[in-house]
Parts: C-alpha cells; sequence; structure tokens
C-alpha cells in the first residue's frame, strides 16, 4: 500500500548545487510550494540564476509541458529572508537540510529546526556520510533525557535523504534511518522522494552509506594515482570513460562533486571506520587547503574560468 507523504509544504536549507536541485525537483515534479534558505545572498542568487536556466531549458526539451507550468514551479519557489532565517519554517511539513558536510554545522541546524518547526514535521538531512543517529541525537533539546517521550518523538523524525548530483537529472536517493527515526517518518520520507520522481534505495546508518562507502575510495584511488605519477590527469579519466564507460572519469567527478565535499566524507569514513584504506591523499589535503575546490572555485584538477 502506497503511503500519502502529506507534505504540503517543504523547507530547503542551503541553496548550492544540492539545495537547489531539491528545490527543483520539489517544485517541478512533487509540485509542493518550496521556502528556500541560505544565509549567502550570493548563493541565492546564484543558485535562482540556475533555476530559471534549468526550467528554460525543460520547456525548450519538452521536459516541462509548457511555458506556464514552469513559472508556476518557479513561483512555488519562495526565498526566506535573512532575518527570518530557519524561524520562517515554522509551518513546514518538512525540511531537507543540504548545508556544508560539517558535522557541527548539521547539529546547530538540526537543534534550530527542532525548536522552530511543527513537532510532526520531518527533519531530513541530505548529509553524503554523516550519521542520522547522530544528527537527530542534536535534535534533541538540551537537557531533555533522549529516552523520554518527548525526546524519543524529537529524534523520531529525523531521516537522510541523499539525493545525487545533478539532483535534476540522477533518477536516485538513498533513504538512510537513524536508530531513533520512526517507521512513519521514514515511510513519509520515501514517499516524498518518489514524488519527487526518484528511485529509492535504502541503506543502514554506516559512515558514507551504501554510494560514499565505495565511491570515495575509487575517487581517493584515483587522485593517488594522479599523485604517484602513475598516468597524467587525462589519461586516469579517459581510462574510467573509455574502458568502463564511466559518464565522466573521476577526477572529473571529485570536482564536479566538490573537493572539499569529497575530502570531508573521506574523513568521516576514515574516522568513523578506523580503516586506513579510507585515509585521504595527501594531494586532495593539499587542494584543499590551497581553495582549489573544483568546479564551484574555478579550479580543481581542471580550470574552469
Ligand atoms: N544541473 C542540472 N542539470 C544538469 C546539470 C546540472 N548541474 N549538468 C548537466 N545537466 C543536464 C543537462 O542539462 C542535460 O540535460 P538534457 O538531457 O535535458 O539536455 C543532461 O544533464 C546531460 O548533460 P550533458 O549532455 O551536458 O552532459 P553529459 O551527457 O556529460 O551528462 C552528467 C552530464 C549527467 C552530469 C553526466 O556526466 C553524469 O552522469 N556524470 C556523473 C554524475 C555523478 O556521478 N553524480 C553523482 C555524484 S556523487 C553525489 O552527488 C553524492 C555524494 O554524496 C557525493
Amino acid at each position: 500500500m502506497s503511503v500519502a507523504h502529506g507534505i504540503k509544504k517543504l523547507g530547503v536549507i542551503g541553496a548550492g548545487q544540492m539545495g537547489l536541485g531539491i528545490a527543483y525537483v520539489a517544485a517541478v515534479k512533487a509540485k509542493v510550494p518550496v521556502l528556500l534558505y541560505d544565509r549567502s545572498k550570493d548563493q541565492v542568487s546564484k543558485g535562482l540564476a540556475l533555476m530559471d536556466k534549468l526550467l528554460d531549458k525543460d520547456v525548450k526539451k519538452g521536459k516541462i509541458e509548457s511555458a506556464e507550468a514552469a513559472k508556476e514551479a518557479r513561483e512555488r519557489i519562495v526565498v526566506l529572508g535573512e532575518e527570518e532565517g530557519i524561524k520562517g519554517f515554522r509551518d513546514v511539513d518538512m525540511c531537507v537540510e543540504a548545508a556544508s558536510e560539517n558535522f557541527s554545522l548539521k547539529a546547530k541546524l538540526f537543534a534550530s529546526m527542532a525548536a522552530e518547526l511543527r513537532p510532526d514535521a520531518i527533519l531530513a538531512s541530505n548529509t553524503s556520510s554523516i550519521s542520522i543517529t547522530k544528527i537527530a541525537a542534536a535534535a534533541v533539546p538540551q537537557g531533555l533525557n533522549p529516552s523520554s517521550e518527548e525526546g524519543k518523538a524529537s529524534a523520531s523524525r529525523v531521516v537522510g535523504l541523499h539525493f545525487f548530483n545533478p539532483v535534476p537529472v540522477m533518477p536516485l536517493v538513498e533513504l538512510i534511518s537513524g536508530l531513533q527515526t520512526s517507521s512513519g517518518t521514514l515511510d513519509r520520507a520515501r514517499a516524498f522522494a518518489v514524488a519527487c520522481g526518484k528511485e529509492v534505495t535504502t541503506s543502514k546508518d554506516v559512515p558514507g552509506f551504501v554510494s560514499n562507502a565505495l565511491l570515495m575510495p575509487f575517487l581517493n584511488e584515483a587522485i593517488m594515482c594522479l599523485e604517484k605519477g602513475v598516468a597524467t590527469r587525462d589519461d586516469i579519466d579517459k581510462t574510467l570513460r573509455l574502458g568502463m564507460g564511466h559518464p565522466m572519469g573521476p577526477l572529473t567527478l571529485a570536482d564536479f562533486i566538490g573537493l572539499d565535499t569529497c575530502l570531508a566524507i573521506q574523513r568521516t569514513l576514515y574516522e568513523g571506520t578506523g580503516d586506513s584504506k579510507y585515509r585521504p591523499s595527501v594531494l586532495l589535503e593539499r587542494m584543499v587547503d590551497a581553495g582549489w575546490l573544483g568546479k564551484k572555485s574555478g579550479k580543481g584538477f581542471y580550470d574552469y574560468t
């Protein structure tokens, strides 16, 4: 029996490549009103410009039935003012956090979401690797016993809803349950991902889940190959593209995901498992130190100027 997601209004935190994509599929596919919040005005204007381009392209390609439908989708997305912040999400049925891959930032956001949103609203994280159980614990108000009825209820509405980049194109969402997540939260989050046009796989709450426990060691090996001089950048990418049919070579993909994000995920895998096979390459560390974050910063393994 299919479950109704019951999401009449969605909140999205973060207007970067992931948050923007999530707002896009929610407005275009699930057709729900979206409140979008990012503390950076610059990020919001860049995001909205990309949104308009995508809507335009999808009308031309016939993926959206008409310019009118695209206009309606665009109007479903409302940007929250800086002064309103997370308080502006008070009437949403679900909020998806798509901020940077940093636990202390997410912990603060989930504490605020738990305080400001309705008690029945779902709190989802688009984290690529951080424990949903840990994030859910941050949603229990300070001073409240996590095993009390109120404490359990607060954490039970937290779930991992991991989209893939570019969100409008990649057909998958990985669904992750923390120890505290209720079955009702999981069912509604799954139904919402389906309404956004996605297929859903489930993963246990282990570092990196299924997706990044497999992808990140692969990207890291490619970076180590470059570091050791096994092959040139172009040959590493070409080998995987032409030899294995990957749509992008691993160094291009790392640039595309963001080298800071790759490093943050690799550190979570390494620290979370203690297994040296996940140790990030020194070259990746140095590139992030240099501020070379891939496509979004204009330089990574490739130049994007
Ligand atoms: N946003 C929205 N749409 C985009 C886009 C973007 N940033 N980039 C490309 N697209 C769209 C294009 O507009 C195009 O759409 P149409 O078919 O409607 O024209 C479609 O994607 C194909 O694009 P292109 O023809 O320009 O280029 P391509 O054929 O090389 O495809 C790609 C681009 C879809 C990104 C493809 O290279 C690909 O699949 N790459 C691998 C992506 C991947 O592995 N993503 C997962 C990363 S891991 C992750 O996200 C999670 C994590 O936790 C780290």
